[in-house]
Order: C-alpha cells, then sequence, then structure tokens
C-alpha cells in the first residue's frame, strides 16, 4: 500500500463528502457530431453548427461543466492510454517512484498533493503535452524578475508502450481541446479561431489520477474541493464515478454520472476571466469508496507562461467593465502548484484575488 490512513487526509467537518450525492439533474449531455459531419462534407452545416453552440453556451453559462459524446477521439487510443496508466499504478511502489517529481522536476509520479492544505487520497502521474514546456522557475518566491526552466517528461521504463501510447492521446486529446476552444469562441460571438494565439507556447498538461479503495471514504476527498486554474479541461473517467460538481443554482453538490466513451469538459479560471465571468469555473471534487480503486485522465488546457490573462477586450466596454486586473499565467499557476506541493499557511491563490473592487 503505498497510502497510509493518517490525520492529514481529514477533511474538515463541513467539507467531508456526505454518505449520498444527489446523481439526478446532472452535467448536460453536448453530442459533437454536427462537427464531423461539417468536416467530413465540408459545410455548411449551418443549422446544427448553430444548436450546438447554443447547447455549449447554455452548459457553460449554467453548469461550467457538460459532458460530450461523439468527441472524435478514437476509442482505440483512449484504450491504449488506460491500459498505460492501470500498468503503471500496478507497478511495485519502488518502480512507480523512479519516476517520482522532486523540487526540480515537477513531472512524474507523486503520491503526497495536498488540494487546500488537506492531502488527497490519490496518486497521480504528470507529463507535459509539448516539450519543453517553459514556465517560471516553481523555486523562486516571485516579486523579482523570473527565472524561466524548460521542463522535461520523465517517462518510466515500464510498463511497455507507456510513453507511446500516452504520447498519442495527447495529440488526440490535443485536437479536440482546440476544437472546443473554437466551440467556446463562438459561444462569446467572435471568430473561432480568436483565442489560438494564446496557446502557441502552451503549458498544457496531462495528469493519471489513481484513487485506490480508502478505508474512510467519510472523511477523506481523492482531491478537496477545488476550481481548475486553466482554460479548459477534458476527463476520462473510468465506470466507477466519484466526480462532484458544485450546481450553480443551488450550491448542492452533483455527482457525475459515468457516461461510456465521453470526456467530461470544464471551463477553469482563465475562460471565467476572458468571458468576464459569463462563465464562471465551477468548484469539484473527488468523493473516494472503500471498495474499488478509480482511475481518471485529465488533460489540462493552458496558455503559455507569458500570457496575460484579462477580460476579452471585445466583452467588454463602459456599460460591462472588465471585473478582473490582469493577470500573467505563468505566475498564476507557478504560486497554485506551490501550494498543492508543500503545505502552506497560507490560503493559497485563487482567481477571485485579481477580481476588481466593485
Ligand atoms: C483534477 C480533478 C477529477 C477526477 O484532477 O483536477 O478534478 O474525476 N479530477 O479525477
Ligand atoms: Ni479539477
Amino acid at each position: 500500500m503505498v497510502l497510509e490512513f493518517d490525520p492529514a487526509f481529514i477533511q474538515a467537518p463541513e467539507h467531508r463528502p456526505k454518505p449520498a450525492v444527489a446523481e439526478v439533474g446532472s452535467i448536460p449531455l453536448v453530442d459533437l457530431s454536427p462537427l464531423h459531419l461539417l468536416e467530413q462534407h465540408g459545410g455548411p452545416l449551418v443549422a446544427g453548427l448553430e444548436v450546438l453552440v447554443a447547447q455549449v453556451e447554455a452548459a457553460c453559462r449554467d453548469w461550467g461543466f457538460f459532458q460530450v459524446i461523439n468527441h472524435g477521439v478514437p476509442l482505440a487510443v483512449v484504450e491504449r492510454a488506460w491500459a498505460a496508466s492501470r500498468g503503471f499504478f500496478a507497478l511495485p511502489p519502488e518502480e512507480r517512484r523512479r519516476v517520482r517529481r522532486d523540487e526540480v522536476n515537477p513531472l512524474g509520479y507523486y503520491e503526497a498533493e495536498n488540494t487546500k492544505n488537506v492531502r488527497d487520497w490519490k496518486e497521480v502521474f504528470d507529463f507535459v503535452v509539448h516539450e519543453p514546456a517553459v514556465i517560471p522557475s516553481p523555486g523562486d518566491a516571485g516579486g523579482g524578475v523570473d527565472r524561466l526552466i524548460e521542463l522535461r517528461n520523465q517517462w518510466p521504463q515500464l510498463p511497455h508502450g507507456f510513453r507511446e501510447a500516452l504520447v498519442e492521446y495527447a495529440h488526440a486529446t490535443e485536437e479536440l481541446a482546440f476544437t472546443l476552444l473554437e466551440l467556446i469562441s463562438l459561444t462569446l460571438s467572435l471568430p473561432p479561431k480568436r483565442l489560438h494565439g494564446f496557446f502557441k507556447d502552451q503549458t498544457s498538461f496531462i495528469r493519471l489520477n489513481h484513487y485506490p479503495p480508502c478505508p474512510s471514504p467519510h472523511l477523506a476527498l481523492g482531491v478537496g474541493r477545488h476550481k481548475d486554474s486553466g482554460a479548459l479541461t477534458i476527463l476520462a473517467q473510468d465506470d466507477v464515478g466519484g466526480l462532484d460538481v458544485r450546481r450553480r443554482s443551488d450550491g448542492e453538490w452533483v455527482r457525475v454520472k459515468p457516461i461510456p466513451n465521453s470526456f467530461i469538459i470544464n471551463v477553469g479560471d482563465i475562460v471565467q476571466v476572458w468571458s468576464n465571468d459569463k462563465y464562471e469555473s465551477a468548484e469539484h471534487r473527488v468523493s473516494v469508496n472503500s471498495e474499488r480503486e478509480r482511475f481518471s485522465i485529465p488533460f489540462f488546457f493552458n496558455p503559455a507562461h507569458y500570457v496575460m490573462v484579462k477580460p476579452l477586450a471585445e466583452l467588454v466596454d463602459e456599460k460591462n467593465p472588465a471585473n478582473y486586473e490582469e493577470f500573467n499565467w505563468g505566475e498564476f499557476f507557478k504560486t497554485r502548484k506551490n501550494s498543492n506541493f508543500k503545505k502552506l499557511d497560507v490560503e493559497n491563490i485563487q482567481i477571485y484575488h485579481f477580481k476588481k473592487a466593485k
């Protein structure tokens, strides 16, 4: 066993999962097949596209979360990624630790992550989608001029074919990420490629999550409540279930039902800021259980470190002033990561810290 239950995992009483989480009224389901028809026939399937854009707009506005089917990522590619992940987490602990992340390289295997200063009941493997990924040096305190570092992946020798399967998965899901970005641009009445430039030197990464069965699932969480800080997340989950989303309308936690061959999409803090609060990055968490281990694979679609994030100029005017001060993505990401890595006494950085006083 890699994880031994101890007090570091215990959530404050108000954050502990209730035994029953609502499964009704779950997040919207969006069928992306109109997009592929568009490609095959060279368009213009305008009516189908309009319906799709309206669905995505409503989902982003009401939930910040939705599931997609007919997304164009081949099933075989996804299955090879699952096999790679299961194979890796089935290796002996000492084998996994050969690629453990440390103060120098934050990529690779890790089993001691905190969310809001409470330990998560999980182990992960992180890799970046484009190498090298350039980010401000995590060790620097900030304030001064940042040193930049180049992140490179640490690939394990075992299981065989691990790297190939995940590189292939990264390519396929990155394509989906750009497609979703186009759809989101359209929902904001912007040209489809309006946001693409921010991802030129992207800092996107993929995480393999493994949540072992937990002896005290009523006290701990697989991932504590949080919002994803990047632009978009594309998540594959297995059939166990455990992802809970905070419903915008009433603040209830709602369990996301696993749907075969689907992805869960959520908008992150950056889309919240770009859209000037039209869309909200929804809070979510992972509940664990005492019987079945669970696997998930999020793709965190993040812009270049040098991108200054602020409400898009087209969406603000005198009547709708910008709700946020601009901030630098690399700095924000670094500060967030530092707080996950170490147990800190201070509150970790959140997007509302950039909210303008009204
Ligand atoms: C995350 C996350 C959800 C899941 O890793 O940020 O929210 O279902 N994961 O694993
Ligand atoms: Ni998340």
